[in-house]
């Protein structure tokens, strides 16, 4: 197994290009499947993630063309079966994206039941009750969940969720597309993701109206068409890197990213005494020179609140300035597996439930540690930027899924970083 070794890195400085956003291009990629004709997505990252979600796609009859980097042209004008298969749904849970698409456009899907992970259970309940909403019969057998729509079609309906999920939010929306009648999805996901799958299935030809708020309108329609779309900035990747250069007390100018959707980590740097400023290109971060640093108190809740997927990075910065923060996960029931790896590194912070409480000012060291989860382990490489000595992460499979050219992007900026085989 790969692992990363960091060595204490002074200041980081310069220019990072933001990526695609990973959690935008997944259920873009899934969202082809309703189409019959082909459709072209461009800065898709290179992630281990995507490979899986190509696979898939190829899987039930797809055909992908790549005519160059990061743009990819996808044929799903044949779909030959409408099984996504254990393998592939095992080794990436948002696989289960495919499940809306497939039912709106075959009237039947049948995926393996995407397991939990280090973060949480993970259910689908509201996924499913999306689908039964809309008039499918859902079977679960031998651990596959097959959703049947009935004669005739799904049929338009109001759905509420119990909690504004993304993935169902997604899930529910592709499905809806070509259903019969119109669908209302209430207490609906607000990221931009899910304002980012509007617009492409839009351009295919569907109707939906109010994506970004918490009330989502789908008209129906016939059939969609084929369409091209570019994949937005990936805004959790922009702010691991406004993470960076605030814990190595550095200048960062992130670049192709969109300031709007990182408004919360934006506002809890300038708290902390961090300078965010809008640049033309993006946002710049400086956290330069002998400017006194303070403790900030987050809690993580769904857009546009604090992204869980930020708050391990934003934790060890935290470890690293003066006071004492409040860290409260309020998204995932067990996202807080890195405070042990940071504690070994020599922080103090304290949980009970989904409260951390992060001493401030600790001098990190260099320890051995495992990435629990993509962010935690990104948050682990921060850590190591700014620990004494040598800390070694395995486990880094988690981070190079979601993370495109991790280690080229932090090297080119002065990060002392390196990937070894263990
Ligand atoms: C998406 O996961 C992201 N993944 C996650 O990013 C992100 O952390 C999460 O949204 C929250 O923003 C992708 O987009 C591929 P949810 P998702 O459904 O859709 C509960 C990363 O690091 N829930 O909004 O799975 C669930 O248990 C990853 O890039 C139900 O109870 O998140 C959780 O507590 C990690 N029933 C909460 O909702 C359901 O049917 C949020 O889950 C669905 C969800």
């Amino acid at each position: 197994m790969a692992k990363f070794l960091v060595q204490k890195s002074g200041p980081l400085n310069g220019e990072v290009v933001i990526s695609g956003a990973k959690n935008a291009v997944l259920p873009l990629m899934a969202a082809t499947i309703l189409s019959e004709e082909e459709c072209v997505i461009s800065d898709v990252p290179q992630l281990k993630d995507v490979d899986v979600m190509k696979e898939i796609l190829l899987s039930i009859g797809g055909k992908i063309k790549s005519a160059e980097e990061g743009v990819l042209s996808i044929d799903m004008g044949n779909i030959e079966k409408w099984e996504a298969d254990y393998d592939l749904v095992s080794r990436m849970r948002a696989s289960f994206l495919v499940m809306g698409s497939l039912l709106g456009r075959c009237g039947r899907a049948k995926v393996y039941m995407p397991g939990g992970c280090t973060i949480g259970a993970r259910p689908i309940d509201l996924h499913l009750k999306g689908f039964e909403a809309l008039g499918a019969e859902i079977i679960v057998k031998d651990n596959f969940i097959e959703a049947i729509a009935p004669e005739g079609g799904l049929r338009g309906e109001s759905i509420y969720l119990d909690f504004p999920s993304v993935g169902a939010t997604e899930n529910i929306m592709a499905a809806a597309v070509l259903a019969e009648g119109t669908t209302y999805i209430e207490n609906a996901a607000e990221e931009p993701e899910i304002v980012d799958l509007a617009n492409f299935l839009n351009k295919m030809g569907a109707r939906i109206k109010g994506a970004g708020t918490d009330t989502i309108k789908i008209e129906g329609v016939e059939r969609v068409h084929g369409a091209s779309h570019t994949v937005i900035p990936d805004r959790i990747e922009a702010g691991t890197y406004m993470l960076a250069a605030a814990i190595t007390r550095g200048t960062l100018l992130i670049k192709n990213m969109v300031p709007d959707h990182v408004k919360p980590i934006t506002a809890k740097l300038r708290e902390s005494g961090v300078t965010v400023e809008l640049a033309d290109e993006g946002l710049y971060v400086d956290a330069s020179g002998d400017r006194k640093l303070v403790a900030a108190d987050i809690k993580t809740l769904p857009y546009p609140g604090f992204p869980t997927d930020i708050q391990s990075p934003f934790m060890s910065f935290l470890t690293t300035v003066e006071g004492s923060s409040t860290v409260i996960e309020t998204v995932f029931e067990n996202r807080l597996m890195h405070v042990a790896e940071l504690n070994r590194m020599g922080a103090n912070i304290m949980t009970e439930g989904n409260k951390a409480i992060v001493q401030g000012c600790k001098h990190l060291e260099g320890a051995q540690v495992i990435a629990t989860d993509l962010r935690a382990g990104a948050a682990l490489v921060l850590a190591g930027l700014v620990a004494s000595g040598t800390t070694e992460i395995s486990e880094i499979y988690h981070i190079e899924r979601g993370y495109e050219k991790f280690t080229e992007k932090f090297r080119a900026i002065g990060a002392n970083i390196m990937r070894v085989e263990e």
